[in-house]
């Protein structure tokens, strides 16, 4: 297997689960965010506010492309990585793409504390994340290989249901 590739909405444990995986399968972790931010060296909402969101995307497809080319990696992608089409396309055609599927209502309780989510500062994060779901729901499911239930709060569970559909 060259690549894993985790994708879902923020708060759907693509991070945790991606870990894990990784040291169970014998591969290497990388997240897309965390990458992003070691190469600007600051947090993505600083990212957001001096390049916009736009600024954003452009550099998360530069390091989709360059992470989809390595052998043995678990890839964590933002939640927002799917909203590209071209980004859809690497995803799609060089790993096998995972789908963390997690209810909106439980995204959002996982979610509801978090500064770290530009695209949540709003008056209403909460409808934010339902409407997000609603828009990128089709998009995970238009690229996955195999869809998981990652809304139950184990993660051993997630992790046995992917290994068990790799098999
Ligand atoms: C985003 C999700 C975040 C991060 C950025 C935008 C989104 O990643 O890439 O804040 O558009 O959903 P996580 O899914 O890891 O939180």
């Amino acid at each position: 297997m060259e690549r894993l590739i985790l994708v879902g909405m923020m708060g759907a444990g693509k991070t945790t689960i991606g870990r894990e995986l990784a040291k169970r399968c014998g591969m290497r972790f990388v997240d897309c965010d965390h990458e992003i931010e070691a190469r600007t060296g600051v947090k993505i909402p600083t990212i957001f506010e001096i390049e916009g969101e736009e600024g954003f995307r452009r550099r998360e497809t530069q390091v989709i492309d360059e992470l989809t080319r390595i052998d043995g990696l678990v890839i964590a992608t933002g939640g927002g990585a799917v909203m590209r089409a071209e980004n859809r396309a690497m995803l799609a055609e060089r790993g096998v793409v995972i789908y963390l599927n997690v209810p909106p209502q439980v995204l959002w309780e996982r979610t509801r504390r978090d500064r770290n989510r530009p695209l949540l500062q709003v008056s209403n994060p909460r409808e934010r994340i339902f409407s997000l779901h609603q828009q990128r729901d089709p998009l995970y499911r238009e690229i996955a290989d195999i869809v998981v239930d990652g809304g139950r709060g184990n993660p051993g569970g997630t992790i046995r249901q992917i290994q068990k559909a790799l098999e």
